[in-house]
């Protein structure tokens, strides 16, 4: 076989579609965020505002979570030194399951590597554990749910997106004593929609179903202590395992799940993707319990990332750009075409220092191309303006529709 040729005509596959993926040279500078270095021409470093960081709250600019995290570097040094079970079991860690469990009103949390790990890690296992365990998938689920599930070997449902009357005809076909799992996302992330979780809860209690809620978009930034959509809807204890992110609102890096003392040690006990893996490094986990700890106790960085999103759709809409409709912080603005999507993110970044990356196929579903805006309490009203602007000129250079002004 001729491996060179196969490999470079997959690549070549992707550039013919219009979704070779470039991954964009930057350095955020510490405390200006969302002020950033692009390293994409040869004039050295061209200042930019970057649009689309999952660090929605600035967490990862916070001088709480940096003084947390310059600390921990002084004090044990750099990495872990080992997994959990030899040797990388630091206090830290212990610390933040503790602070974990408790943000959700649960009885126990563990740390992964990063959410991925911990969709997959979990997922897989809890259904292994099970015998005969049907997981039910919303259709828009994450790669890393869908990993976890494909993984486990057992038997999968997938529901239509949101789709309370299509997921009970799915578990109503099912024999009624077969375990089941019913795993799904909190904030979906393309399309910035809410799932019904207290509906799917009841649907749960009547077919005996467990819960899994990725609620990696929503832990930090939405509930009174950033417990996440479940905090807000008053509906955490009827979930069985709440999984999240520590590299998005809280700014740093990990993952990890939190449910019973039972769920818990059987994941810990069983689960490849968390034994098996040197644990977070103390400086990384060091920054999440300061940045966790933050977000308990403040609004502030929720209430000004809510003001900026609403902000910046109004804005959008009055424009006649093609604002999606989300619910949430993310505002995603439709294109329809990956080959265009991709020009728009280039003059954006090339004239007006504006960094959004364009999100295309398999992300999002062919034809619903997007751009996808992250505006955060760090974005201010002037910049919302200008890249509304510079957005407008764009359409009319590349003759996009624009819509009605709202
Ligand atoms: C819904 C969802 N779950 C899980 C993950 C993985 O989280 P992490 O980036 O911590 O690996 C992502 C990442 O983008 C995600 O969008």
């Amino acid at each position: 076989m001729d491996y060179q040729r196969v490999f470079t005509q997959a690549i070549d596959r992707l550039h013919a579609e219009g979704r070779y993926r470039v991954f964009i040279d930057i350095l955020r500078n510490k405390g200006m965020f969302p002020n950033a270095r692009c390293f994409a021409g040869h004039n050295g470093p061209k200042p930019i505002t970057v649009w689309c960081s999952n660090d929605y709250l600035s967490m990862g600019q916070h001088p709480k979570v940096i003084a947390a995290m310059e600390e921990a570097l002084h004090d044990v040094g750099a990495g872990a030194g080992g997994t959990r079970n030899i040797g990388g079991n630091t206090h830290y860690h212990i610390d933040l399951e503790a602070e974990l469990a408790d943000l959700h009103g649960k009885e126990g949390a563990l740390l992964f590597t990063s959410g991925y790990v911990s969709n997959e890690a979990t997922l897989a296992t809890l259904a292994k554990i099970l015998p005969g365990c049907i997981i039910f998938s919303d259709e828009l689920n994450h790669a890393s749910m869908i990993a976890g599930i494909r993984n486990s070997g057992c038997e999968k449902r997938v529901f239509r997106h949101n789709d309370l009357a299509h997921l009970e005809e799915l578990l109503a076909a099912e024999a009624p004593d077969a375990p089941k799992l019913i795993a799904f996302e909190s904030v979906y992330s393309m399309d910035g929609d809410v799932a019904p979780i207290a509906e799917i809860c009841d649907l749960a209690d009547k077919y005996n179903a467990l819960t899994y809620l990725d609620e990696v978009h929503a832990v930090g930034m939405y509930g009174a202590h950033g417990g996440g959509i479940s905090e807000r809807d008053g509906v955490a204890h009827r979930i069985t395992v709440i999984e999240g992110t520590l590299a998005k609102a809280f700014g740093v890096m990990g993952g990890y799940i939190a449910a019973d003392k039972v769920v818990i040690d059987v994941i810990r006990s069983y689960a490849p993707g968390f034994i098996f893996t040197t644990s977070l490094a103390p400086v990384l986990v060091a920054g999440v319990l300061a940045s966790v700890r933050h977000l308990k106790s403040s609004s502030a960085e929720r209430d000004g990332q809510q003001a900026a999103a609403a902000m910046l759709k109004r804005l959008f809409a009055e424009a006649g750009l093609p604002v999606m409709p989300s619910t949430t912080h993310i505002v995603p603005l439709l294109v329809g075409d990956p080959v265009k999507t991709k020009k728009i993110s280039d003059i954006l970044l090339a004239e007006y220092g504006v960094y959004v990356q364009p999100i295309n196929y398999p992300t999002v579903p062919r034809g619903l191309e997007r751009l996808r805006f992250t505006p955060g309490p760090s974005h201010t009203e002037e910049m919302m303006q200008e890249l509304t602007q510079a957005l407008v000129e764009i359409w009319d250079r590349l003759e996009l529709e624009l819509r009605q002004a709202a």
